[in-house]
């Protein structure tokens, strides 16, 4: 039960469309972050590795990479890229499929665990990651904070972006937990439209499926910068260890 809308389309232009994330102000800030939790072994694995945006630039840190990626569109364009040939690529789900050996830190970011759709995948991405790690070892999740206090009584959808070129937003499905992120392009008078599905948990969902992998939160920030996590954080990084 996952997302599967990264066919060929939207892997040839994710990494234009998704331009602002590959910018060194976004990656250097995450990389660094991550690298740090990769000592003493610098083995890492990313679920869901993509194109490559967070993985490359790890392996460039002297980082041994590992990825699990669902859509093989996505890592035709990764295994273009020059460096792909160093990272290990297993074509997969991050719920239940597995890379040889152990790792010093698994990774999940750009609130992907939401393209899994049910509680049952997400606890078991959660057991996977944790099977991944060496004892001591780190799992290390960002994601966005449901954004429901936006949703007012009996409205269905909450806008994210409205401009000339764009226009974004989200509508709900509150009883099973899931929402549906809509986005339209404008392009000389015509749109070009996305919609991905997703299902939101709350970061303290995420801690309770963390511990039934045996894992316990040892960081929780509002960003890669550490800043810190309030009541009002869109977003989190969330740190959990194995014992
Ligand atoms: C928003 S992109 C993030 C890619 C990359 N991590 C990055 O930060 O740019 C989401 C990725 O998750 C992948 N994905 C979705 N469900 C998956 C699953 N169950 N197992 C592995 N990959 C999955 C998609 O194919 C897509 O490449």
């Amino acid at each position: 039960m996952t997302s599967q809308l990264w066919g060929r389309d939207v892997a040839s232009s994710y990494d234009e469309d998704a331009a602002d994330m590959f910018e060194p102000a976004v990656v250097t800030p995450i990389v660094d972050f991550l690298a740090a939790l990769a000592e003493p072994g610098r083995r890492a694995l990313e679920f869901a590795i993509g194109t490559g945006r967070i993985a490359l630039p790890m392996s460039e840190r002297g980082i041994s990479m590992a990825g699990i990626e669902l859509s093989e569109a996505m890592l035709d364009v990764l295994r273009a890229k020059p460096g792909a040939d160093r990272l290990e690529i297993v074509n997969g789900d991050m719920s239940a499929d597995t890379v040889d050996g152990e790792f010093d830190v698994v990774y999940l970011v750009f609130n992907t665990i939401s393209n899994l759709l049910t509680q049952a995948a997400q606890v078991a991405c959660f057991r996977n990651a944790a099977r991944h790690l060496r004892p001591g070892g780190h799992f290390v999740i960002e994601n966005g904070v449901p954004d429901l206090r936006r949703l007012p009584p009996g409205a269905v959808a909450v806008p994210f972006t409205v401009a000339e070129d764009r226009v974004g937003f989200d509508t709900y499905d509150l009883l099973h937990q899931r929402l549906t992120s809509h986005h339209y392009r404008i392009t000389e008078g015509r749109a070009g439209v996305f919609h991905s599905h997703h299902r939101y948990a709350w970061p303290a969902k995420l801690d309770l499926m963390a511990e039934l992998a045996g894992m316990t939160l040892t960081e929780r920030w509002a960003d890669w910068q550490r800043a810190e996590f309030t009541a009002d954080s869109g977003s989190h990084v969330s740190v959990w260890a194995k014992p």
